[in-house]
């Protein structure tokens, strides 16, 4: 198991002494593209997780290896980003973001590792972020709340990866609750957990296997449209400081102004921030019919509207549409690659595995892979008993 192999790896490296943390991954069940636009999300923490095993050292140095890359790297403070591993990135963009707020930490000894599939729209570098964010806060004795953590993450991807990422998968991996998915208002930052009543049903992940490189570019350009979309529409409705402030039926007499690809955007985004909020009635409702459909649609938005998706997550979604028991199913996260998530009822899940699986590899001569999730807590200290 990966949490016994990241503890051998730091006795071994380090000696046996240290602090143990893990931040999970997570799914969405809606709400795409909508988090920096101030709009909901609704996603839920994995039982998928990195681990950390971590100590202060003393020096100035943080010495860190990575179980999964097998690699060993050495920094400090004042160096800069571009010299190091692409997976230490993470960690030294929190450690820098941690520093511009005033909270300066001397070095430490960390060996982590995890089990979230990287590159399927998991959020495995939010969780890096976040498992770093939380145990240096919790080693050094940090007064940080929590949001902050989850603020910390998000701008070590901004400033150290370079994505221009929404708060929805570091607020995801440090705010998760076991059994609960979280109705984020990105605007106000306000939440609630909402109990994942699905009874007979369950959430099944569909993993394309690729990840194409247009991701990070292509993700920054969709944010730049739409705030030029919202340049434009306050320019004519004075009120509206982001897509949140516009409903989606006032977005098309301004398709003239936006020009059409800008117009595809804002309806987009506007449409899946209403979805959301009627994806979490019909969950507390226990309407998982209108949830899958709502699924259905947002991934036709994504298609259609934000172009964010590709050939084998439209074709994993295609493939559900005439399958018994399958309520709904849409890619997830960023796009261009990844995972859909499949609502789908339980005792349908074996067949509904066999046919995508089949459909799949006849259009592209390799099989999808089904990860299996539960939703679990939050980032947290991993006590050894
Ligand atoms: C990535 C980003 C998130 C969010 C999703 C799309 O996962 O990190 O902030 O924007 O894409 O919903």
């Amino acid at each position: 198991m990966i949490l016994d192999k990241v503890r051998e790896s730091f006795v071994e490296r380090f000696g046996k002494d240290f602090r143990l943390f893990s931040a999970p991954g997570r799914i969405n069940i809606i709400g795409e593209h909508t988090d920096y636009n101030n709009g909901f999300v609704l996603p839920a923490a994995i039982d998928k997780c990195i681990y950390l095993a971590i100590q202060p050292n003393g020096s100035e140095a943080y010495n860190i290896f990575s179980v999964d890359f097998q690699q060993a790297t050495t920094f400090s403070v004042a160096d800069t980003a571009e010299d190091l591993p692409h997976w230490a990135k993470f960690p030294f963009g929190v450690i820098q973001e941690l520093k511009n707020l005033g909270h300066y930490m001397g070095g430490f000894n960390a060996v982590f590792g995890g089990d979230i599939p990287s590159g399927a729209g998991l959020s495995s570098s939010a969780a890096l972020e976040s498992a770093f964010a939380y145990a240096i806060r919790n080693i050094f004795n940090f007064d940080i709340d929590n949001l902050t953590l989850a603020k910390i993450g998000q701008k070590a991807e901004h400033n150290y990866v370079g994505v221009m990422c929404g708060i929805m998968d570091q607020f995801a991996s440090i705010f998760g609750k076991q059994g609960h998915a979280i109705l984020l208002d990105c605007r106000s930052l306000e939440y609630k957990y909402l109990p994942i009543k699905i009874d007979d049903y369950e959430f099944v992940l569909a993993d394309t296997k690729v990840k194409h490189s247009l991701a990070s570019s292509e993700y920054n350009r969709r944010k730049w449209n739409c705030e030029e979309g919202v340049m434009m529409l306050s320019s004519q409705m004075p009120q509206v400081r982001s897509l949140r402030d516009v409903r989606s039926k006032d977005v098309y007499p301004y398709k003239g102004i936006l020009g059409e690809e800008v117009f595809l955007r804002c309806e987009y985004v506007t449409e899946e921030i209403e979805r959301v909020v009627q994806a979490a009635d019909a969950i507390d409702n226990g309407n998982l019919q209108l949830l899958g459909e709502l699924m259905y649609q947002s991934h036709e938005g994504l298609r259609a509207k934000y172009h964010v998706s590709c050939d084998e997550l439209d074709a994993l979604v295609e493939a559900t549409k005439n399958i018994e028991g399958v309520l709904g199913s849409r890619m997830m996260g960023g796009g261009f690659g990844g995972c859909t998530i499949n609502l789908v009822r339980k005792d349908e899940v074996s067949t509904f595995k066999e046919l995508v699986s089949t459909y799949f590899t006849n259009k592209f001569g390799y099989a999808p892979d089904f990860i299996e999730v539960n939703i679990g807590g939050g980032a947290r200290e991993v006590v050894l008993s």
